[in-house]
């Protein structure tokens, strides 16, 4: 036997390295983005999937009932960082999540969406020389004033793979100087999260414990630091959201940002005569599916609602200048109005009239998003072997 022929064998003997992947959740957002990922994962023995938790969310409501919800496993790894300032969140991440890297040596972190997480954990891995797969990457709204857009384009500037949710992504990409060979349009997963949850979300009894009737409420959600960090702004939504309640009860699951912004402004007082209005805390995953599918309206700042009440085919207002998901306006339910009371009124009072916008569902939005991307992630194991 040549020396040669030894090696093959005793390389053939040994059992094949599996691919390391580190995926990373920090925030609320995360949760149900890389559910369906790390499931697909999961069926390939090739593949040694690891969860780990930033913590950037902490709260039972804003983390723990996620987990319950989704069946996501127990974090491998948690990192406990909690709130502060954007230097220090991002900060803190980056020291806990090196030593994670060196210890682990995973082979690519894989990291969703656009929180302070998400940049913090891409930039360790690339520093020590470990690709970066980046999902739902390419959204822009072109608005620098929001963290979020900062965290969007430095994460795809040092990415190896972009996963895209919409074409649209594709244009922004290629003007920021992105090879076109790591871009992959693969789907959404939030929407694989959706349509494997939807059933789940049909036997939650939040109707009944707030006492709706399906398709008789507007359901509300505001966090964007430019509606409710600013006084003046807040009271614009609010005074928009009194008229509307008096029509049609709204329900309200009000982010922990949210109420320490009304707490400190000085408005409970305000607020609590809206008696409409109705507030509850931060909601679980499957109780608020269940609210968004039967709401007659949806009123919000968020990014990920816009693109589930399109599948849902629930109208909804989204109140910014601006949104990074164009599909869910182009093809879906979505329309974004900016700041005005007057337009919020006028948007609502024009669905409870019956003459919301119809869309459709975008290409690609059909539960199967993780498993394209899990399928592109297996053929690259040959090139980082
Ligand atoms: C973050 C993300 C945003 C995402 C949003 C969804 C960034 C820059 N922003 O914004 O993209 O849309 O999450 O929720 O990453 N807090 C709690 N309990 C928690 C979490 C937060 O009380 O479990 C408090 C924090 O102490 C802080 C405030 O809520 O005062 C805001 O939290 P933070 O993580 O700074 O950002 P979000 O506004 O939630």
């Amino acid at each position: 036997m040549t020396s040669n022929e030894k090696q093959v064998t005793s390389n053939q003997k040994r059992a094949p390295m599996p691919l390391k992947i580190a995926n990373i959740v920090g925030a609320r957002p995360n949760f149900m983005k890389i559910a369906p990922i790390i499931d697909e994962m999961k069926k390939h023995a090739e593949i040694e999937a690891t969860l780990v938790h930033t913590g950037q969310h902490y709260d039972e409501k804003m983390s723990k009932l996620f987990f319950d919800d989704l069946g996501l496993p127990v974090p491998d790894v948690y990192l406990g960082i909690g709130s502060g300032g954007h230097g220090e969140q991002t900060g803190k991440v980056m020291i806990e999540f090196e030593r994670i890297v060196q210890q682990n040596k995973p082979d690519i972190v894989l990291v969703v969406g656009d929180v302070n997480s998400t940049i913090a954990c891409g930039l360790v891995a690339v520093k020590l020389g470990i690709k970066l797969a980046h999902v739902e990457a390419g959204l822009r709204s072109y608005d620098r004033g929001m963290p979020e857009e900062i965290n969007r384009v430095l994460t795809d500037q040092i990415s190896d793979y972009l996963f895209l949710t919409e074409r649209s992504a594709f244009i922004n990409l290629e003007r920021e100087g992105i090879a076109a060979e790591k871009i992959h349009f693969v789907g959404n997963v939030m929407i694989d999260s959706l349509m494997k949850h939807r059933e789940a979300a049909e036997q939650s009894m939040i109707l009944d414990d707030l006492k709706l009737e399906s398709g008789k409420y507007g359901l509300i959600t505001l966090h964007r630091p430019s509606n409710v960090d600013l006084k003046e702004n807040l009271e614009r939504i609010f005074y928009a959201l009194f008229q509307l309640q008096r029509d049609i009860p709204l329900v309200f699951p009000v982010h922990p940002r949210t109420r320490k912004q009304i707490k400190q402004f000085g408005l409970e007082a305000l607020v609590a005569q809206a008696s409409n209005l109705i507030w509850t805390d931060p909601l679980g995953y499957l109780d608020f599916l269940k609210l968004m599918a039967h709401a007659r309206l949806v009123i919000t700042d968020s990014g990920g609602i816009q693109e589930e009440t399109t599948v849902l085919g629930v109208p909804c207002i989204t109140v910014r200048e601006n949104t990074e998901r164009p599909a869910t306006v182009t093809e879906g339910t979505n329309l974004v109005i900016g700041m005005s009371p007057q337009r919020i009124i006028e948007e609502s009072y024009r669905i409870l009239d019956g003459n919301g916008k119809k869309g459709g569902v975008p290409e690609l939005w059909d539960g199967k998003a993780a498993e394209r991307i899990v399928k592109i992630l297996l053929e690259e194991k040959s090139i980082l072997r």
